[in-house]
């Protein structure tokens, strides 16, 4: 049998459990704490920061992936040296560790990015913030996740306690009219598979709402965004899932804002709009075997992700007519936390994302 060994225990983690048992795998999941969304394959509960930990965890497993980007590089690099198959490997994560990095890789490889800049000083913000009307974007380099780490910024002075802790990365505000994100899966042979572009709405940084397909008149952005997605994954040598968020700027061009190389939030959709869902692609991907379909089983699949509270009690509220699929994450409520989403799929666009609104509504509490 194989053996899959995820580090970090969050919901994505969480998520990769069923599509395992389908294929015959077994999965063991490094976690954080007792009561990690997938505690349930928690095989370890401890950190991913100590080297010891992590590689008495990785040394029985065929495969390590990976629930987070936060395990510190030098692990990666040590399980590496000590022969264990850790997809991605440590080259393609460096680059979704850092945002830095990888807005020069990007910019090395040539793919069509936002203006940017890395900031030192106050002086050097001003100097942005100058160039680009006076008002632009600033994100921390590194361990930023869900909006937090990344700022609205007019005024120098807002940045200068992140500059006490090393460079920033500073962006032009992009006039973008929509966000996209473009999932793709690799196969360490170089095999690769895309879903459709997908629409996202973020709401305050975090993502939620995400609409498979991306609604396009004639498929071009569609289209644009798959040759992207497969050169980046294949560029960067990716293996597993590769998700590329994308800005859509008001003139017709793509911009790549951020990678993340693992399943994402805007691949949750899957699960029940493809033949293939992320997770059961990860998990083929990283262990080599062949990918599974990326075509899509409804003409419409809609997600909204739940935040705060998904507590089980408020089940007694769905009825039939719902017609939504649940995913709870087990998590504790907390406001602003992800703790769940629901997911729609139909033939109408307007219908089925109203049914997956109305139902993520019932689970919304303000706590
Ligand atoms: N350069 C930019 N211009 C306009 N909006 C941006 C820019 N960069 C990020 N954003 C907005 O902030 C959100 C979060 O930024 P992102 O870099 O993706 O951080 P995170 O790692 O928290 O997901 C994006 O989805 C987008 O809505
Ligand atoms: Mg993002």
């Amino acid at each position: 049998m194989r053996v899959i060994g995820v580090i970090g225990g969050g919901q994505l983690a969480r998520m990769m459990i069923g599509p395992a048992i389908e294929l015959g795998f077994e999965l063991r999941v490094l976690a954080e704490t007792n009561d990690s969304s997938a505690r349930d394959r928690a095989t370890t509960v401890g950190d991913f920061r100590d080297l010891d930990t992590v590689r008495s965890f990785a040394q029985d497993v065929d495969v390590i992936t990976f629930d987070h980007e936060h395990v510190p590089s030098d692990i990666i690099v040590a399980l590496e040296d000590a022969g264990i198959a850790v997809r991605p490997g440590s080259a393609a994560l460096a680059v979704a560790q850092d945002k830095i990095v990888m807005r020069r890789i990007l910019e090395e490889l040539g793919h069509p990015l936002p203006v940017w800049a890395v900031a030192e000083t106050e002086a050097d913000v001003a100097g942005f913030l100058e160039a680009n009307g006076g008002r632009i974007i600033a994100k921390a380099p590194r361990g930023g996740y869900d909006g937090k780490g990344v700022a609205v910024v007019t005024d120098a002075a807002q940045v200068a306690e992140w500059l006490d802790g090393g460079p920033v990365l500073l962006e032009e505000m992009v006039d973008f009219s929509r966000e996209l994100a473009q999932l793709v899966a690799r196969r360490p042979n170089g095999e690769t598979a895309v879903w459709p572009a997908v629409e996202t709405t973020q709401a305050n940084g975090v993502c939620a709402e995400v609409i498979l397909p991306a609604p396009s008149t004639d498929g071009r952005i569609i289209e644009m965004a798959a040759v992207l997605g497969r050169q980046i994954a294949t560029d960067l040598n990716v293996t597993g899932v590769l998700a590329v968020e994308l800005f859509e700027t008001t003139d017709g061009r793509l911009l790549v804002n951020e990678l993340a190389m693992r399943p994402h939030n805007s691949g949750h959709v899957t699960i029940e709009g493809s033949v293939t869902s992320q997770f059961e692609q990860h998990l083929r991907a990283i262990c080599d075997m062949p990918l599974g379909s990326t075509g899509s089983r409804h003409p419409w699949s809609v997600m909204v992700n739940v935040f705060g509270a998904m507590d089980l009690g408020r089940y007694s509220r769905l009825t039939q007519s719902s017609d939504v699929k649940l995913h709870n994450y087990g998590k504790e409520p907390r406001p602003g936390r992800k703790v769940g989403h629901v997911t729609a799929t139909g033939t109408d666009v307007v219908d089925t994302a109203s049914r997956a609104r109305a139902v993520a509504e019932i689970f919304h509490a303000d706590i």
